[in-house]
């Protein structure tokens, strides 16, 4: 079984997606990371980040294995990510080995923006997990106080709304909902309601 999740920054579907895998007992990929892991490359190298042929390179060689978290979610990190997400051919690169973690057995949970548009287009299952800028720039903003860093409430708002454009306005795979994914709007809803959300919806479809 295939999960397609997607949706904008801080819209909650890294967690929905680790969980949801936990729940039903699939492998998960937030395959932000691997947009992240290219990017953090070129920037360690310093190499710029527009280079297709050396971002395609870095592509192939990446272990899906070995993405360390706590190291790719830097902001610097994620609006890198960002601008290189437009190169189509690093995106043909990313994609393949994503398909390919989605295709092993018992299946998987995949993350990111264009999941059930372009990875996973034959997903059992697509859920559109969004909500309000504002509080996607709260949560946002909590979880990066809590982690004792600085933030601010209307420079990550600023921020957020920025990605968004860009992710929703490139020529290659914007993100956008499939026309057959499952909307589920979390704006009101804690985490734990979301997920219980989540999870009705994947049982009713794999009832039918
Ligand atoms: O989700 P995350 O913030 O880690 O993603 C970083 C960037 O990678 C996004 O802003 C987006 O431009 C890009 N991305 C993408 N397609 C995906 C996942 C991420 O274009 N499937």
């Amino acid at each position: 079984m295939i999960i397609a999740i997607d949706g904008p920054a801080a819209s909650g579907k890294g967690t929905l997606a680790r969980r949801l895998a936990s729940h039903f007992g699939l492998r998960h990929l937030d395959t932000g990371l691997t947009y992240r892991a290219v990017a953090a490359a070129l920037l360690a190298n310093g190499l710029p980040l527009g280079d297709e042929a050396i971002a395609v390179d870095i592509a192939h060689r990446l272990d899906l294995g070995h993405m360390d978290r706590s190291v790719l979610s830097a902001h610097e990190i994620g609006e890198a990510a960002s601008r290189m997400a437009v190169l189509p051919g690093l995106r043909e690169e990313l994609v393949r080995l994503q398909r390919a973690f989605a295709m092993v057995p018992p299946g998987a949970v995949l993350d990111g923006r264009d999941i059930g548009t372009v990875v996973c287009p034959d997903a059992e299952v697509k859920l559109y997990i969004t909500a309000a800028p504002e509080a996607r720039a709260r949560r946002r903003t909590a979880e990066i106080l809590s982690q004792g860093k600085e933030a601010d409430f209307v420079s990550v708002l600023e921020d957020l709304k920025r990605r968004d454009e860009r992710d929703q306005t490139r020529a290659v795979a914007p993100l956008k909902q499939a026309a057959d994914a499952h909307l589920l709007d979390t704006t009101e809803m804690d985490i734990e309601t979301a997920f219980r959300a989540a999870v009705d919806i994947v049982t009713a479809n794999r009832a039918s």
